[in-house]
This record gives C-alpha cells, structure tokens and sequence, in this order.
C-alpha cells in the first residue's frame, strides 16, 4: 500500500512508494532502520560503508523506519582532465532479500539517474560484479580508463577498483584516454 504522504517517483504502483530525503531528515530512528536495512541487504557491511552513504540524498522505499530499499547520492570532487568535476557518487544500492527480482532496485536507480543527471557533471559508482547488470541497463558504463587517487601522500593509482567503477556522464564528456582521479576518504577509495 502505497503511503499518500509520498510524492509519485516511480510509474509502478506495485512497488512501494519512495521519498528523497537528506541525510538531516532521517531523523534518529530513520538512520537507525537504515542501518538495518544495509546490515541485511550486504553480506559485509561496516561503519565506514555507512559513512560514505550520509551527508547527501537518500532514495527510500517504503517507510522511512522500515525501508526495503535504499540508494544515496553524495557529493565527491573527480578530477578529470585538470577539472575538480562535481561528482554524484552513488553509494549503498540495497534492496531487502524478501523484495528482490521485482524491479524495485530498477526502480530506486532510475530516481538516481534523474538526480545525479540534474544536479551533478558526472556520476560513479562501485559496482559489485553482481549488480552491474542493474546499473547498466541504467545508462552507467564501466569507465575504461585509469583510475586514481587523492591520498594525504599524493596521487596513487588504484588498479584494484578497475572494471567496478561505472560512470554516467551528463555531459562532461569523459575522455578513457585521461585517468579520473577521485577524493580522499576513509575504508575504500572507489
Ligand atoms: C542489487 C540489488 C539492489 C538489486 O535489487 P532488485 O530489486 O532485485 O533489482 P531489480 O529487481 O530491479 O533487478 C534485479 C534483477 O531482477 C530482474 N527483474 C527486474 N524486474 C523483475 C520482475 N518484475 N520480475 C522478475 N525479475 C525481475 C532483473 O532482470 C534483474 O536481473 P539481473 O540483474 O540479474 O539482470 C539487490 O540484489 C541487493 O540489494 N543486493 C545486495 C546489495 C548489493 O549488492 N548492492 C549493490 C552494491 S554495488
């Protein structure tokens, strides 16, 4: 049943209703249930991996103190080409086992589509090799170039994350010939 506080973000009335929120809007018990939800949905999840899905907009499923499927857009710096490009970094697509195989993780990336196409230069993302599929049919592509790294000891390389990293361009033109080097963070880098 879809809740009528919800604005329609989605044209599948047999999913349940989302709502974009900020982080700050969640409210204690909003996080908490979030948190839960991501425990379940990942088989290793930490608290860095929740670190890296505040502070931006979360896409929600159902109830914001039950969700059954999450997906948040924070703001990173890619730099590309000697530009710190704005960055809609796609971080912690989950859905509940239990409502899985229907659409819904379709449904929470196209909601994310939208956002980081309007409000960002360039999306990425870390894929695991089991949702790319997902991702793309979504118009996300793995990035083929190399991949690096702002760390507190300068620019590395990080050839680990190659093949898991996709991107949605919207517009900036991405060049594979040049690296795409993103910002400094805590626990994985892409
Ligand atoms: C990845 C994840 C979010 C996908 O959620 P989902 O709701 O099952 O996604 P969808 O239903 O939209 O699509 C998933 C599959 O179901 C299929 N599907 C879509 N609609 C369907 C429907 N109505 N009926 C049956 N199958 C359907 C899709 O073809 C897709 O198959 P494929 O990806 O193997 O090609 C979910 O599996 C999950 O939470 N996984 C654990 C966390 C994780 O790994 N997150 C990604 C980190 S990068």
């Amino acid at each position: 049943m879809r809740d009528p506080g919800v604005p329609e973000l989605s044209d599948r009335p047999d999913l349940p209703g989302m709502r974009v929120l900020p982080t700050a809007d969640l409210g204690p018990d909003g996080l908490t249930a979030l948190r839960a939800l991501l425990d379940t949905a990942f088989d290793v999840y930490d608290d860095t991996s929740f670190d890296h899905a505040l502070g931006g907009v979360h896409v929600l499923a159902g109830p914001v103190t039950a969700p059954v499927g999450h997906a948040a857009v924070v703001l990173r710096r890619v730099l590309h080409r000697g530009t710190a490009l704005r960055c809609g970094y796609v971080e912690s697509v989950a859905v509940c086992p239990s409502h899985r195989g229907r659409g819904l993780g379709g449904a929470l990336m196209s909601v994310i589509g939208r956002l980081v196409r309007g409000g960002y230069e360039v999306g990425a993302l870390g894929a695991d090799e089991r949702a790319a599929s997902l991702y793309r049919r979504h118009g996300w592509c793995p990035w083929r170039g190399p991949l690096r790294a702002l760390t507190p000891d300068g620019v590395v390389d990080t050839p680990k994350e190659s093949g898991a990293v996709h991107v949605l361009d919207a517009g900036m033109r991405l060049d594979a010939r040049h690296a795409l080097t993103c910002d400094w963070r805590d626990g994985e880098l892409w």
